[in-house]
């Protein structure tokens, strides 16, 4: 793609997030904070500026988006049918980190959804965010406003190193609450089924819906030859350039595997107060219960190995309560499922 755009870099003002709605009323890109990551928007009604989110990115075309709206309101215009699972998690979880697929309806634009016949939807509980979908006024279609494969950005300047010159305008709303990407529930299928994990949490769910079955390719490499439920995770993700390798075990171990590993280029991201051992260049994000603090860092922390040309980072694993399993899956796409235990 040709970079020739003067990227705006605006703020959450009133003034400039309505000049925000106007530009994606107008068929502009921009990118904006919500509580996850940040999305790199387009009205979801317009075919054209959609095609235009694919060509920023590099995101393979049969990778569908998710649509945002300020209010659950305006979902029924979104969707065919809403199943009564559908109100029962907007009542509990919207606004907020949770995406529903659904049976989509003919206004949204066939390439939104990558062809399939449903569609994606979330009401995100950053205000900003919802002030420039009101501003808009449409619904906007936004995935995370990386560069196809790259942690998603969690601050403004993230977003302006991966889309500065290709896109509108940036909002900077300070850093994101969550720091991992929505969970994703489809109820298209008979029973609930969990694509992905993120803000809201596996036991959240399980207390609003009873049974919800979890896809192999949460916690799996997707195997050749099966189709993805989500096409998303048939791709590398969040990978940094470094090589992440995860690693299992206590502080004693973690310390002693990455000991044993040291050399040029290597270092690790452990948990706070474990790293007293190490004898490598290290950086923590968080406590090894602190599942929010994890989620809240992960993202960025991928993002600085690479400024500092790290070539192989090791990282404690996080365990999988909470919002812990989101942080694992994470990493766990990050490492290419390199997983050690010490
Ligand atoms: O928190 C989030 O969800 C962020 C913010 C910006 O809202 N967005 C985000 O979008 O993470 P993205 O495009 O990076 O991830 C969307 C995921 C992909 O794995 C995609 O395959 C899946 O949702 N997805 C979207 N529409 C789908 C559909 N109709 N059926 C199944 N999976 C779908
Ligand atoms: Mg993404």
């Amino acid at each position: 793609m040709v970079i020739t755009m003067n990227t705006l870099h605006l703020h959450s003002t009133p003034a400039e997030v309505k000049q925000a709605g106007e530009l994606l009323r107008a068929g502009q890109l921009v990118a904006i904070p919500t509580e996850t990551v940040y999305g790199l928007a387009a009205n979801a009604y317009d075919a054209d500026a959609v095609a235009g989110i694919f060509a920023a990115k590099g995101r393979p075309a049969d990778n569908p988006l998710i649509v945002h709206i300020a209010s659950p309101d305006e979902l029924p215009p979104l969707c065919s049918a809403i199943p009564e699972t559908a109100g029962r998690l907007i009542d509990a979880f919207w606004p907020g980190p949770l995406t529903l697929i659904l049976p989509k309806s003919d206004a949204v634009p066939g390439i939104v959804s990558a062809g399939l016949p449903t569609v994606a939807v979330r009401c995100p509980s950053d205000e900003t965010a919802r002030a420039i979908i009101r501003a808009a006024g449409v619904p906007l279609a936004a995935p995370s406003a990386n560069l196809s494969g790259s942690p998603s950005p969690t601050t403004a300047a993230r977003v302006a190193a991966d889309m500065d010159g290709r896109i509108a305008a940036i909002v900077d709303g300070g850093p994101c609450r969550v720091g991992v990407e929505s969970t994703v529930v489809t109820l298209c299928t008979e029973v609930p089924r969990l694509l992905r994990l993120g803000g809201v949490t596996l036991e959240q769910l399980q207390a609003v819906l009873g049974e919800v079955e979890m896809d192999d390719a949460v916690t799996q490499p997707l195997k050749a030859d099966a189709v993805a439920a989500s096409p998303g995770m048939k791709y590398k993700h969040y990978a940094p350039t470094a090589t992440v390798i995860l690693v299992k075990g206590d502080a004693a171990a973690f310390c002693r595997y990455v000991n044993a590993h040291a050399a040029d280029g290597v270092e690790a991201l452990g948990f706070d107060g474990e790293t007293a051992d190490l004898q490598v260049p290290f950086q923590t994000y968080g406590r090894r219960e602190d599942h929010q603090t994890q989620a809240h860092a992960v993202f960025e922390e991928l993002r600085k190995a690479d400024d500092r040309h790290v070539r192989t980072l090791y990282v404690a694993c996080p365990d999988s309560a909470g919002v812990g399993l989101a942080v694992y899956n994470r990493l766990l796409r990050s490492a290419g499922f390199q997983v050690v235990t010490a």
